[in-house]
């Protein structure tokens, strides 16, 4: 029997970057700029599971099985026997499509909120596996990089180490700033995430396999030493980076202007096309964010470019 503690909780949950270049699927770097808030409510009136967008200006899907949020709740409630009317409102603050784990962000806050409504026992890598089931909304597989950092904050690794899949959170080091240049009049396609990934080459050469390697344990070691200049080293992909920036106009003009303005590191942000630079400081992030917005004008495209650090991951309103 279910003990039923809430009628109603909100929980707001950070956007995130996925990836980092070369850690394509399994890291995620939980983002203070942009939050999505759910709240589930527990009604006494209708049936099943029904969503409701507040400003619905990206045009999500309301059926629940097509929402992120809707996925993740709906799940949860099945796997418990939940059986009560749901109401979900969901406000996003993270725009859908661009890379910045939007889906992830709305799934994680649902995975969370339904978590305090019905006080449920689920261990922390248990709340990740029911976030990921809202990525199949949008992307049609599951992949755990932003809704494990959404969830958890700082930056964390998804481990399918030994057949079992775990999560490992590491705090980021507190001089790590992010400039992210989101192309807002860019046109998305409906399914963006599963274009992005269906234009990556399905075998790789060793040497880019080694090579990439090489990258992403140089991130995972500036992470484990607090330094920035390391994790900036390893930001270096031979594999995914090549094979989608051709979907993102004037790519290769904001990663040159980000690097020629100051930032240590610039690569695409998940599966894009937002473009993410990586700082040790403060003080050069308005350069970095008017070259890169500057890269993308020169090819007819307005971004909104925001100056971050690495957030805490969800919370309860
Ligand atoms: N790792 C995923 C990808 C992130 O790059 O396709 C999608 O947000």
């Amino acid at each position: 029997m279910l003990e039923k503690t809430k009628k109603s909780v909100t929980a707001i949950a950070p956007c995130s970057t996925a990836n980092l270049g070369p850690g394509y699927d399994v890291f995620g770097l939980a983002l203070d700029a942009l939050e999505d808030r759910v709240k589930i409510t527990r009604s006494t009136e209708g049936a099943g599971i029904s969503i409701r967008l507040i400003d619905n200006r990206d045009r999500i899907p309301l059926e629940p099985e097509s929402n992120s949020a809707g996925r993740v709740v709906s799940k949860i409630a099945r796997d418990f026997a939940i059986d009560d009317p749901l109401a979900v409102e969901i406000k996003k603050g993270v725009p859908a499509g661009y890379g910045v784990g939007s889906s992830a962000a709305s799934a994680a806050a649902a995975a969370l909120a339904m978590k305090a409504v019905y006080n449920l026992k689920i261990d922390k890598d248990s709340l990740v596996e029911y976030a990921a089931e809202g990525e199949i909304a949008s992307a049609g597989t599951k992949h755990y990089d932003n809704v494990s950092a959404s969830l958890l904050g700082g930056f964390v690794i998804s481990s399918i180490a030994g057949g079992k899949r775990r999560f490992v959170r590491m705090e980021p080091p507190r001089d790590l700033y992010m400039v992210v240049a989101i192309p807002i009049s860019m046109d998305v396609p409906k399914k963006k995430t599963e274009l992005a990934r269906s234009v990556l080459p399905k075998e790789v050469p060793l040497g880019k396999v080694v090579h990439n390697v090489s990258s992403a344990s140089t991130i995972v070691a500036g992470f484990a030493l607090r330094d920035v200049d390391m994790i900036a080293r390893g930001i270096d992909d031979a594999i995914v980076e090549p094979a989608r920036k051709i979907l993102i106009p004037g790519y290769d003009g904001v990663k040159q202007g980000a690097l020629g303005a100051g930032a240590l590191a610039a690569t695409i942000s998940g599966a894009g096309p937002s473009v993410i630079a990586f700082l040790k400081t403060k003080r050069d992030s308005r350069r970095v964010a008017e070259a890169m917005r500057a890269g993308f004008s020169k090819v007819g495209v307005e971004s909104r470019v925001l100056v971050c650090r690495p957030s805490t991951g969800a919370r309860l309103a």
